[in-house]
């Protein structure tokens, strides 16, 4: 069976006639004006657009995301259901109108600022997190008014159905399920995390008010997804500890009071075909030649990220160094080519950590280049199809996060090579649970032993890079996106088989409040 066909059937089955709603912070397009000022819409960037893109275009479901440009805010006042692509919708969204200074204490304040740096154990525990008056303003007037305006929404939309399904989105609307399971009793709610969650010891950063509201609300879903076994034992384990549950780490459960919440993994992966798709265009093709030109000179060192804290490229610059000094004999002979393209600049910390990138970068090329060769070469404009091409071609890819989700790049960069390229990869990214097999591991915090990966891997015999190459194509076409998604809706449709009609209690009443 033709893979859509089979996930439109599943879907199907799983709705019998109720609505999918899909709720998310960044929405699948944004829109904006032309030139001549006529409306206009662009699709929004990002693993996780990528992924729900695919049930979007099978199903008739609703998306629900926040207005974030102005445009968008104008479009959310409208208060229409926009059906894309136009002439034929094959999909709705709704989108959340929220005042520019609410949405940047909910977005930057917390979400980017708080959650992600908890998530992801970026905190400097010398100096911050410091929670004062503001972080509690920004949490009550931001976070918890954006997630309850989200709810809020879906109800709305979902008037006449009391059992739609939702699929909440990642740490940005932790809140939305704790506030909708109030408004829509019987709904299915299904929450999904996608970054790292962290151990208790480390969630216990955040004052106990927030952790208690964050696990509370995730806990009025009927299933948590994560992107791995770590992260939901992890998750189970800060219910336990701060909420007191009953959890049952082998059948994945968690106990509130007479409801089972199932805490699940299902790792997010590439759809494998449109990737494919994008590698074989005539853009990509041309992009192509300028890496060849390249490997007919150097082995190829790539690196592909948003220079972004938690991707660790300052070590894995130092790693790079480390190499061209302890073996000269590379050195002209090598080339990394860094693309690290801008993001969350609103924040001081990722202005800074740009500048540091661009600084050490310099100082490398400076202190091992010389006229006819420089060591290496950042890119820092967003250029997707350049981004496609270096996958293709490199002989090294080096993704070295200090903690991520999962690190969609290893993935995409195992199916896309096509010259046995050996991908070292942090032990710490979801991924590594499921590529282990294929790739170096390294220890991201150990530049010594990134050092030695990066040799060890520039160094590999022909038929050990071949054999590894083979070994990641395979597991990630085993395990591409479309198998992700059926995952998840057949838990779906075993919880709806079995659940009771869901009765809040005291507690969770109180939570909302
Ligand atoms: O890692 C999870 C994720 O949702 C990614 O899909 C996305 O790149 C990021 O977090 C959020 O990015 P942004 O703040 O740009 O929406």
């Amino acid at each position: 069976m033709k893979k859509n066909t089979l996930l439109k059937k599943t879907i199907e089955q799983v709705l019998r006639g109720r609505k999918l709603v899909l709720v998310s912070n960044r929405g699948p397009v944004q829109f904006d004006v032309d030139a001549a000022g006529r409306r206009r819409w662009r699709r929004g960037a990002g693993g996780l657009i990528t992924a729900l893109h695919s049930v979007l275009t099978t199903t008739k479901a609703l998306w629900v995301a926040a207005a974030m440009s102005d445009e968008d805010r104008l479009v959310a006042r409208e208060d229409a259901l926009i059906g894309l692509p136009e002439d034929d919708p094959l999909y709705w969204i709704y989108l959340v109108d929220i005042p520019p200074a609410t949405y940047d204490l909910y977005y930057n304040q917390i979400s980017n600022k708080v959650l992600w740096f908890l998530h992801h154990y970026l905190f400097d525990a010398l100096r911050q997190p410091s929670f004062d008056k503001e972080v509690k303003r920004a949490w009550s007037e931001g976070y918890v008014d954006v997630n309850r305006r989200f709810a809020e929404k879906v109800a709305a939309i979902t008037q006449d159905d009391p059992r739609p399904i939702v699929l909440i989105q990642d740490y940005h609307l932790y809140l939305v399920a704790g506030w909708l399971r109030q408004l829509k009793p019987d709904a299915l709610l299904f929450h999904f995390v996608h970054v790292p969650w962290c151990s208790p010891d480390y969630f216990k950063f955040l004052p106990s008010e927030i952790r208690q509201k964050i696990l509370e609300s995730l806990l009025a879903n009927d299933i948590v997804g994560l992107h791995s076994w770590r992260y939901a034992r992890n998750f189970m384990h800060c219910c336990q500890d701060f909420l007191g549950c009953r959890i049952d780490l082998r059948h994945h459960k968690v106990f509130v009071g007479d409801r089972v919440v199932y805490v699940k993994a299902y790792p997010i992966s590439i759809s494998v075909e449109e990737l494919t798709a994008i590698a074989d265009s005539p853009e990509v093709a041309e992009e192509k030649i300028k890496f060849m030109k390249l490997k007919a000179k150097y082995q190829l060192i790539v690196r592909i990220d948003r220079a972004e804290l938690s991707k660790n490229l300052i070590r894995g610059f130092e790693a790079y160094a480390l190499l061209l000094k302890d073996h000269p004999e590379l050195r002209g002979k090598i080339k990394f080519l860094a693309y690290a393209y801008p993001t969350r600049e609103s924040l001081s910390e990722y202005r800074t950590y740009r500048a540091a990138i661009e600084a050490i970068v310099e100082r490398i090329n400076t202190e091992f280049g010389d006229d006819s060769w420089q060591p290496v070469e950042l890119g820092i404009e967003d250029n997707y199809h350049r981004s496609v091409a270096a996958m293709s071609t490199f002989d090294v890819l080096l993704t070295n996060p200090v903690f991520d989700g999962m690190n969609l790049v290893a993935k995409e960069a195992s199916v896309l090579n096509m010259s046995d390229g050996v991908i070292v990869l942090s032990e710490n990214a979801g991924a590594y649970e499921e590529l282990r097999d294929g790739v170096l591991g390294v220890n991201p915090f150990d530049i010594e032993d990134t050092k030695n990966k990066l040799y060890q891997a520039l160094t590999m015999t022909p038929l050990e890079r071949g054999l590894r190459a083979n070994r990641l194509r395979e597991i990630v076409e085993r395990n591409d996106v479309l198998k992700w998604l059926l995952h998840q809706l057949k838990d779906i449709e075993k919880v709806s088989k079995s659940s009771a009609i869901y009765q809040p209690r005291e507690e969770t009443r109180d939570l909302v409040n």
